[in-house]
């Protein structure tokens, strides 16, 4: 809506109807509407006779004016689609992807009925939390996606610290934990042909302004939303926009360095390396000392008989001693 980056500009100061008029290039009418349009999205916009309008607050909702005001990348967050509600984020960024929408498309939802985590789960939803998805056509090899969730991962972490100042740790292969309970899950697709990824769509669910009885009873004890942590409402927006500006420097590095910058962030934040795990996969469980990731993300573990490679399954802790 023209008159928003209109009033932005003036940083909180009154703007003339003239003034708008000029520089939104609009009738005073057309201002008016607008400005009734915005307050329905949540906008506070003040209207005093003989000073004009004035930007007073703007709503903490991911839609693509807010996450773009201040964005620095080049690719990712560029075209944004916000949603009051949808199914799953990923299965809107997998359609649009189908249907054309670029790389680096931001598909954000307010609240989700069919969010939908790794092997299977169901992934709680509610208002408040950060669910969105990114689109990304990579042309990679399948077994080049391991490090893009690692990228993923490690730019939430970064997006959470700046903007809260919490730390959080990676849980192979890619949960945030804090003090061993989950704050956000990352969910990789891919599709393509022969091996390649064409299309992928990665969705990150974050958990933010949930109170821990907005969590199912059955995950509650192994939840955590940053809200619970800071002790306060957590402005989400500005946790988007830094982990789209991460990402982008993560993502387009790690293709001239075979992302060691990502690994090396995973490995010093990780709450699973050096530690005794046991991973569930498609051919047993692999039991064990988590030694270190390899370029393509997957987990050596140190077992009784050798070192093994583990590429996707679900860690967890074996004993309390490394
Ligand atoms: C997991 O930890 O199992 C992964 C959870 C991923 C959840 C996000 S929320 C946004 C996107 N849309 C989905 O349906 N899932 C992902």
């Amino acid at each position: 809506m023209e008159i928003l980056s209109t009033l932005r500009a003036a940083a909180g100061g009154f703007l003339s109807g003239a003034e708008i008029a000029q520089a939104a290039g609009l009738s005073r009418a057309a201002i008016w509407k607008q400005v009734e349009e915005l307050r329905a999205l949540g906008y506070v916009i003040e209207a005093r006779p003989h000073k004009g309008y004035r930007l007073v607050s703007v709503p903490d909702r991911a839609y693509p004016e807010e996450v773009q005001a201040g964005l620095t990348t080049t690719v990712y967050g560029r075209k944004a689609h916000y949603l009051p509600a949808v199914a799953s984020t990923n299965d809107e960024a997998k359609r649009l992807g189908a249907l054309g929408w670029p790389e680096g498309t931001l598909v954000v939802a307010e609240y989700q009925s069919a969010g939908r985590g790794r092997l299977g789960r169901r992934w709680s939803s509610p208002p408040g939390g950060l669910w969105f998805s990114l689109i990304v056509k990579p042309c990679l090899a399948l077994s080049d996606l391991g490090p893009l969730t690692i990228v993923a991962a490690v730019a939430l972490q970064r997006a959470v610290r700046d903007q809260t100042g919490l730390e959080t740790k990676i849980k192979w292969p890619n949960d945030l934990v804090v003090d061993g309970r989950k704050l956000a899950g990352i969910l990789a697709e891919a599709s393509g042909e022969l091996g390649r990824a064409d299309l992928v769509v990665i969705g990150l669910g974050l958990n933010v302004n949930q109170e821990a009885a907005d969590f199912p009873p059955e995950i509650r004890p192994r939840a955590v939303s940053l809200r619970m942590l800071a002790g306060g409402t957590v402005a989400r927006v500005p946790i988007v926009r830094a982990f789209l500006g991460h990402f982008e420097t993560l993502f387009f590095q790690g293709k001239q360095d075979r992302y060691r910058q990502a690994l090396a962030e995973a490995s010093v934040n990780s709450a699973t390396l050096g530690r005794r795990v046991s991973v569930a996969t498609g051919a047993g469980t692999v039991e064990g000392r988590a030694l270190r990731l390899d370029p393509d993300g997957a987990l050596v573990i140190e077992t009784e008989t050798g070192l093994v490679r583990v590429l996707s399954g679900e860690a967890e802790e074996a004993g309390r001693h490394a």
